[in-house]
């Protein structure tokens, strides 16, 4: 497709937002308090960004209260996507990936495939706090995660097993697997749900923390954007932060908060700052097995952003996410701004 018809969809997205209500896209969406602290984290995050605004005002580091806040969400055995509770890789085994980076040291820490620890992104904050290292995986991060007295768990809940065998005993009629009694899972999407939350405190001051349960039923081992500063999580103390959920290869392969933090560093607002990117995206997809058109992939991604100045912006491929804001008065979901209508 080319690039003005693009350009064309945008403008037509554009307008039916308008008219639903949803913020024009590329319009940025501002705290009404400029020098108020804001908290913006992703469609399951409205109790982060609670906790992470009361953290703020209580004047704790920015990346503190941003990881306070996901813990929430890493501790829930409700969310499937993240954390305790999530849903694990193809073996029933759950392993998390997690990224932190601190804006005014500009440091950072991560771990990925990291098992039995129900908070990777506090441990990726000890990784940034008490090595030289950027990224711990596997056995070593657990290694490490024990060595500073992080308690281990029985990731697994009963839930996410249930759906693990469902999907296991869905893969083929030619196993020996009996069909699961409620019917088989092989069309339904497998979830690669996340949470980041990214904070500006009154010193005008980013952090951001990304972590997640990664794709459901991956390979053993596969790491996904959530983890790797650039694709997951950037944060740049003079422009801004920015954090992704949604199909972590294709943001690993746009390099995509990385870029929405220089897009915003070139001018952009937060919302046209992830939009630019996601058009990237949808323009250099091109295996067949991602399409369900020319640069209509069959997968989601989502990026959320705060510049500097306390502007903030998220976007979608398709029409119809949310993501979630305190703005240092008002804590609500917001509409993403969005490229397409849904196919
Ligand atoms: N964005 C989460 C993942 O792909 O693992």
């Amino acid at each position: 497709m080319s690039r003005s018809l693009s350009r064309r969809d945008l403008l037509a997205a554009g307008a039916a937002v308008g008219l639903t209500g949803i913020t024009p896209v590329g319009r940025a969406q501002t705290s009404p308090n400029r020098g108020m602290p804001v908290a913006v984290s992703s469609g399951n995050g409205l109790r982060a960004t609670a906790k992470a605004m009361e953290l703020l005002r209580a004047k704790a580091d920015g990346l503190d209260a941003a990881i306070a806040g996901v813990n929430i969400v890493e501790e829930d055995p409700n969310d499937m996507s993240v954390g305790y509770g999530g849903l694990p890789n193809e073996r029933g085994v759950v392993e998390l990936d997690s990224c932190v980076m601190h804006g005014p040291s500009y440091k950072a820490g991560a771990v990925a495939a990291l098992q039995n620890i129900k908070t990777p992104s506090r441990v990726a904050k000890v990784v940034m706090d008490r090595t030289d290292h950027i990224l711990l995986v596997g056995a070593g991060a657990l290694e490490f995660a024990r060595m500073h007295g992080f308690e281990e768990a029985n990731l697994l809940t009963d839930a996410a097993r249930k759906a693990w065998v469902k999907w296991k005993e869905s893969l083929s009629k030619e196993d020996d697997y009996e069909e699961p009694p409620s019917g088989g899972a092989q069309d339904a999407p497998r979830p690669t749900g996340t949470i980041t939350c990214l904070t500006l405190n009154e010193k005008f001051e980013l952090s951001g923390v990304t972590t997640t349960s990664g794709l459901a039923y991956k390979i053993p081992g596969r790491v996904g954007d959530s983890p790797i500063i650039g694709a997951g999580l950037y944060v740049d103390n003079e422009v801004g932060a920015a954090g992704s959920t949604g199909r972590g290869e294709a943001v690993i392969l746009s390099s995509g908060s990385r870029i929405v933090v220089e897009n915003m560093r070139h001018g952009m607002t937060p919302e046209e700052a992830c939009l630019d990117v996601l058009r990237r995206i949808c323009r250099y997809t091109v295996d067949p097995k991602l399409l369900r058109a020319p640069e209509r992939p069959n997968f989601e991604v989502n990026f959320y952003a705060v510049n500097k100045k306390g502007e903030f912006g998220g976007a979608r491929i398709y029409k119809g996410g949310t993501f979630a804001v305190h703005d240092g008065t008002t804590n609500a979901m917001r509409p993403l701004a969005y490229l397409y209508e849904r196919p």
